[in-house]
């Protein structure tokens, strides 16, 4: 069955360009009514411009619904005043895209704090902000899907990105939780992990990969992700026309003989063995499965 955003009112954010831009014109498309926000800087964060205001158009010229906003997600005030001001024009919030990104690279041995400190903050940070600016919106109507963008870099690790994998594994363990919480309201809570062709990764994409991986190629996910069938709670690899699913996952693990260290290094293996392995749904699960071990 066709999946249509008839009615629904979604928030893009970084939506002036890349990935983001491809979100907004396909929700547009299928009839959402889309705030498009950017700030609008370069790459490392720093400047801003109209970004926004352009991807409006395009939506426009093809004859759907959009509105501008500048803001920046590091700010609360901000993404309040931005969910205020799409309420006022259509009355309710259905879908937020935390999209927003930005790379500060360096080996950890070079990075200074500042640029640590930096990259969480518009990765994890504003995604919380732009979060929390709709979550009460999204409880009152009993319904919200929400869709957080991580990386591989933050699930698998990738050398000269301490700063940008430690805010993109926080954003899957946002979802972990707010999935949780949001359950009994209607919302549903993702993550994407998207590989594309964009400025973001200009430098190590070859020119011929371009077009495969284009943002395009990950918008069917990420809409899938937000639309009214979404699952919630899933880590979803995307890239290319790929889709994968990726899990934090746990071992059966071994009852220690003894508690001592040397215990732990002689189970080592049983410790590490992934027969049986699960993937449980909140951290509680963990808690249950040492409890079932004890008995
Ligand atoms: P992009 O640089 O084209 O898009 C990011 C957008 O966020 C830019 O338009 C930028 O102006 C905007 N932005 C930055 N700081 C902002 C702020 N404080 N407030 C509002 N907007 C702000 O890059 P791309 O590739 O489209 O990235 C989109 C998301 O996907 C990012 O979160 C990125 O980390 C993530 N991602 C991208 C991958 C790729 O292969 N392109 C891989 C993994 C993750």
């Amino acid at each position: 069955m066709a999946i249509s955003f008839d009615n629904r009112v979604a928030i893009v954010t970084g939506a002036g360009g890349g990935l983001g831009r491809a979100y907004a014109l396909e929700l547009a498309r299928r009839g959402a009514r889309v705030v498009v926000n950017d700030l609008g800087g370069a790459r490392d964060g720093t400047g801003h411009s109209d970004a926004a205001l352009a991807v409006v158009a395009e939506i426009e010229a093809a004859g759907g619904e959009a509105m501008s906003n500048g803001g920046s997600v590091t700010d609360y005030d901000q993404m309040v005043a931005m969910v205020a001001a799409a309420k006022a024009r259509w009355g309710r919030i259905d879908i937020l895209i935390n999209n927003a990104g930005v790379l500060r690279d360096r080996s950890f041995a070079k990075m200074e704090p500042e640029d640590f400190r930096f990259v969480i903050d518009v990765h994890l940070n504003g995604s919380a902000n732009c979060t929390k600016a709709v979550w009460d919106t999204m409880r009152e109507q009993n319904y919200g899907r929400i869709l957080m963008t991580a990386s591989s870099t933050g699930l698998f690790g990738n050398f000269g990105q301490a700063n940008y994998g430690a805010a993109k594994l926080g954003l899957a363990g946002l979802t972990k939780t707010l999935h949780l919480e949001g359950a009994k309201y209607g919302i549903k809570v993702n993550t994407i992990a998207p590989v594309a062709g964009t400025r973001m990764t200009e430098d190590i994409f070859p020119e011929a990969a371009f077009a495969a991986f284009a943002p395009e190629n990950v918008a069917p996910a990420a809409l899938f992700l937000v639309s009214e069938d979404a699952p919630t709670n899933m880590i979803v690899g995307a890239g290319a026309g790929v889709v994968q699913a990726a899990y934090v996952t746990l071992t059966q693990g071994a009852r220690l003989v003894e508690a001592t260290p040397e215990s732990v290094a002689a189970q080592w293996s049983e410790i590490i063995d992934r027969k049986g392995e699960i993937v449980p749904n909140s951290g509680a699960e963990q808690t249950m499965l040492i409890m079932s071990k004890l008995q």
